[in-house]
């Protein structure tokens, strides 16, 4: 094979790659960002093991104590570079409306000049004195129908090693894209060129970032960071924000879901996608252990993260897990929250901003009872819990998480790499919010559950840089990852669900959740975690037409009596808590839902002004 050789630089391709057209643009972006050398991602064992070691010399890791985490690493960010940056997301797209009013918008040419062309574009030179790493990865099992291949050129070897457990990546994805398959071409830099005897950071980023998308070229272009959904852009960044473009354009759905299976004692199995904002227990749902009073019951995950759904033959919506493992926040995680996770992070973990204990392991707040006495926290400084009282120091950042490989869980689903990916029996919806919302609620039809999920409201988390614990409208819990404009993603999902509907195909039931709902004392009412099962059955039982309900303004929810309560000392007047229905409070809520629509007026379906209208109606009544 050719080696194209720029000045000074070679491209090093491997005799493999058969792709012309990659070779190019990986010629063409080592030119613009004056990368020091290329080097191409096998994928395997050995070049983790050797990238990570790179990564320790370095001082970006350090190894954990084998005895105690083997394979186990700890990388602390810059304390600048810790969440997602949604406001220096973008969604170029030639016209401002197909970005609609939620996402920030610039012209794709006017956002070129700023990273690629002009005279001070961020991407020049950007990669000075480091190693441009190509990464091809698969999003999905490689060559299942529903999955779809990005290549991702960063300067960041830590992007490199953590794409390696979130994806499948490597010389398999080259050999499957053979020499002209379809890729999405995806740039990232750190933003922190090294000029000649200029010594490194341990965690190289810049102050300006930019997080980047042209969907109608389907391309991803992001600097300045090297924090999770911002760096890793096989996640966010493609799976969800450019792969809902290819949905609406192809006849499918990319959305923030975990799956999971249900089996019975029966052994009938179920399967459910449910959508939650971030750091609202995706990972903790999709890991469930049924709790007492289940016995027989099992949960098994397919995914915690993202959903890809493609209708299939016979008219129903097929779910694969894009993604090959877990990049979940690591506080409140514990045997009691989720004995599952805690397995899942025994070995080969990269933990990035939790704490370093003194025997050289790792923790977080919520991971035991009592804090250790003495800690390194995420921030490189002496932690005791006397500094905590006395400062708020908290030992592991709020956002703090684990990469973990998906076949580390315990719980995994037999059919989680399944090509053709699991039927869907149920959409579940949920929000984090202290009041209003009751705990389930069940969508009368498909069009009632489009209006539950549009309308979706939940307080704000750590997981996105800004204030927490503000409510805000997170539609289908995509607001910070939808590619194109939200009120045309509503149409998307009326039309699907119609179009599978006079198929004659059952389609998937839709349910609405608050595990959140808080009491007079400001303290959680519902347990949650594994206890969630008594919901998620009584959801089942309804797919199978069997549980009961009541109807009342916006769905059906259960009685006290329809829920399973053996093992769990719950009483009715704590159910009345979290399922009570304010008309003040829903009165308040509808407004909330009225600004959402405002905002939205452009392509806004009619559908959902109809559906509030019809509640409005049950609620004057009621
Ligand atoms: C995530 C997020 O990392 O939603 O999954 O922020
Ligand atoms: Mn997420």
């Amino acid at each position: 094979m050719n080696q194209p050789v720029m000045e000074g630089l070679r491209l090093n391709v491997p005799a493999y790659v058969k792709h012309q057209r990659l070779v190019a643009w990986v010629a063409e972006i080592a030119a613009l960002t004056e990368a020091r050398d290329v080097y191409w991602c096998d994928g395997s064992q050995a070049e983790y093991d050797r990238l990570c070691q790179q990564l320790v010399d370095a001082g970006t890791f350090q190894k954990l104590n084998p005895a105690k985490r083997p394979g186990s690493y700890l990388a602390w960010s810059d304390p600048s570079d810790v969440a997602r940056v949604e406001d220096r997301t973008f969604i170029c797209t030639k016209n401002k409306a197909d970005a609609g009013p939620t996402n920030n918008w610039m012209e794709p040419a006017e956002m070129r000049a700023l990273l690629q062309t002009g005279d001070k574009a961020l991407f020049k030179g950007a990669m000075r004195g480091r190693t441009l790493y190509v990464v091809p990865f698969s999003m999905g099992p490689i060559g299942s129908p529903i999955a779809h291949i990005g290549v991702e050129l960063s300067d960041s070897p830590y992007v490199a090693v953590n794409m390696r457990i979130m994806t499948r990546m490597g010389r398999a994805v080259l050999d499957t894209l053979g020499d002209n398959g379809e890729f999405v071409p995806c740039v990232h830099t750190v933003g922190a060129p090294l000029e000649a005897g200029q010594a490194d950071v341990k965690w190289p980023c810049n102050k300006t970032k930019y997080i980047v998308h042209y969907p109608e070229t389907r391309e991803i272009w992001s600097y300045g960071s090297g924090y999770g959904g911002n760096a890793l852009l096989g996640k966010k960044c493609f799976a969800l924000r450019i792969a809902s473009t290819m949905g609406r354009d192809q006849g499918w759905l990319a959305e923030h879901m975990l799956v999971l299976g249900v089996t019975s004692p029966e052994g009938k199995k179920h399967h459910v996608a449910a959508a939650f904002p971030s750091a609202c227990g995706k990972t903790n749902f999709a890991m469930l252990i049924p709790p007492a009073g289940f016995e027989g019951w099992k949960v098994t995950t397919i995914g915690d993260d993202i959903a890809w759904i493609k209708p299939g033959k016979d008219g129903r919506l097929y779910a694969i897990n894009p993604e090959a493992g877990y990049f979940g926040v690591a506080p409140g995680t514990n045997v009691k929250t989720n004995p599952n996770c805690m397995a899942s992070l025994d070995k080969d973990v990269i933990f990035t901003n939790v704490a370093l204990t003194d025997d050289g392991d790792v923790w977080w707040e919520g991971m035991t009872d009592a804090a250790p006495d003495h800690l390194i926290d995420w921030q490189g400084k002496d932690w005791t819990p006397a500094i905590a009282k006395e400062t708020g120091a908290k030992a592991a950042h709020p956002n703090a998480r684990f990469t973990v490989a998906a076949t580390n869980n315990p719980a995994l689903d037999s059919e989680w790499d399944n090509p053709a990916g699991v039927a869907i029996d149920a959409f579940i919806f949920g929000g984090r919010r202290s009041t209003t919302v009751p705990l389930v609620t069940e969508a009368r039809d498909w069009v009632e559950g489009v209006y539950m999920a549009a309308t979706m409201g939940s307080e704000t988390t750590a997981a996105a840089a800004g204030q927490q614990g503000i409510v805000r409208r997170d539609p289908f819990a995509m607001l910070p990852f939808m590619g194109y404009n939200m009120a045309d993603y509503f149409q998307h999902w009326l039309s699907l669900g119609a179009k599978l509907g006079q198929s004659g195909a059952t389609l998937p039931k839709i349910f609405c959740v608050n595990w959140f709902r808080k009491g007079a004392d400001g303290k959680f009412v519902w347990p949650g975690y594994g206890e969630n099962m008594r919901v998620l059955k009584w959801m089942l039982e309804r797919v199978d037409g069997q549980g009961q309900g009541v109807e009342h303004a916006f769905g059906t929810s259960p009685r006290y009596e329809d829920l399973n309560w053996q093992g769990l000392a719950f009483t009715p007047e704590q159910f009345q808590t979290v399922t009570h229905i304010s008309n003040e409070d829903w009165a308040t809520e509808l407004k909330l839902h009225d600004e959402l629509f405002v905002q939205l007026a452009h392509n806004l379906p009619a559908e959902l002004p109809a559906t509030k209208a019809k509640i409005e109606g049950r609620l004057a009544k009621a």
